[in-house]
C-alpha cells in the first residue's frame, strides 16, 4: 500500500442472510463449484493488481468462521481482514471502511454475491477513480423494459410510468470511490439516522449515497458475468459460467 493511495482497498459486505436464495447457510457461504461465493468474490478482487487490501464484513456471529474459511482456501497472498458486519448492507460497508488504513485513497465496494466479476471490470473501476472520478459504477444496458408501479403486494399494481429503456443501466459492483467521498457520505447517512426524524429510504448501493448528497457518479462498462446471485436460478447460471471458464482454461 503506498502513501499516494495509488493502490486500492476493497470492502466486501458479506453479512446478509440471502433469504431470497432459499433456506440454508448465509448467502456468502453458499457454494458455487464447491467453493463459497465469498471466496470467489475475494479471489476476483485479489486478482486485480490495483487491489492491495480486502476487508470482508462477515456476519457478526461468523467472523471466526469466515477467517478460517478464507485461510482454508489459501487466500494469503494479499492482505485480507475480516470485521463484523452490521444489520444492513450500509452498516456493513461502514464498518468495513473503518478498518482501512488512513493512507489508502481509493476504496472499492464489492458484493460477496457477485462471485464471477471479471478482473477487467475491477481494474477499469479502480482506473477511473485513479483518473479523478470520485464515484464510479460498472453497469450494463437492460434487456427488459422497466415500469415504475404503485406497490400493491398480492394484488394488481398500477403502472405509474415507463422510463426510456435506452437511458437505463443495471448497476453492478465493484463500485469505486475516492475514499474521502465515501467516508463522508456514510458519516452523513449515519448522522441522519441517529438524529431521528424522517428516515431517508435505504440505499441499495454506495453510489446511491453519493447521489443523495449531491455528488457526481459516473458509469463505466460492466460485464454480464458480474451478475448478482440472488435467486436459485442465478446459482444455476453461475455454475454454468464457472464450468465454461474451467473448460476454457485452468481457472
Ligand atoms: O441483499 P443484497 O443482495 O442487496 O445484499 C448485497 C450484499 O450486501 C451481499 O453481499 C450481502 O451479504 C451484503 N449485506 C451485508 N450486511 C447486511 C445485509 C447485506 O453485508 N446486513
Amino acid at each position: 500500500m503506498n502513501a499516494s493511495g495509488a493502490v486500492a482497498a476493497a470492502v466486501v459486505p458479506a453479512a446478509g442472510r440471502g433469504e431470497r436464495l432459499g433456506p440454508g447457510a448465509p448467502k456468502a457461504l453458499r457454494e458455487l463449484g464447491g467453493v463459497p461465493l465469498l471466496v470467489h468474490a475475494v479471489r476476483a478482487l485479489a486478482r486485480s493488481r490495483a487491489v492491495g487490501l480486502v476487508v470482508v464484513a462477515a456476519p457478526a456471529d461468523g467472523v471466526a468462521e469466515v477467517v478460517a474459511l478464507l485461510d482454508s482456501h489459501g487466500l494469503d497472498d494479499k492482505d485480507i481482514r475480516v470485521v463484523a458486519g452490521g444489520a444492513t448492507r450500509q452498516e456493513s460497508v461502514r464498518l468495513g471502511l473503518a478498518a482501512i488504513p488512513e493512507e489508502v485513497g481509493i476504496v472499492l465496494v464489492h458484493d460477496a454475491a457477485r462471485p464471477l466479476v471479471p478482473v477487467e471490470v475491477v481494474d477499469a473501476v479502480a482506473a477511473a477513480v485513479r483518473a479523478g472520478c470520485g464515484a464510479v459504477v460498472p453497469a450494463v444496458p437492460l434487456a427488459d423494459t422497466v415500469k415504475r408501479v404503485e406497490p400493491n403486494p398480492g394484488g394488481p399494481e398500477p403502472v405509474v410510468d415507463t422510463p426510456e429503456r435506452a437511458t437505463l443501466r443495471a448497476v453492478q459492483t465493484p463500485q469505486g470511490f475516492d475514499r474521502a467521498t465515501l467516508v463522508e457520505v456514510h458519516a452523513k447517512a449515519l448522522a441522519e439516522e441517529t438524529a431521528g426524524g424522517v428516515a431517508a429510504p435505504p440505499v441499495t448501493d454506495d453510489a446511491g449515497l453519493v447521489e443523495r448528497y449531491g455528488g457526481t457518479v459516473v458509469v463505466v462498462p460492466g460485464h454480464e458475468e458480474a451478475f448478482k446471485v440472488t435467486r436459485p436460478l442465478d446459482l444455476v447460471l453461475a455454475e454454468a459460467v464457472l464450468a465454461r471458464r474451467r473448460a476454457a482454461d485452468a481457472y
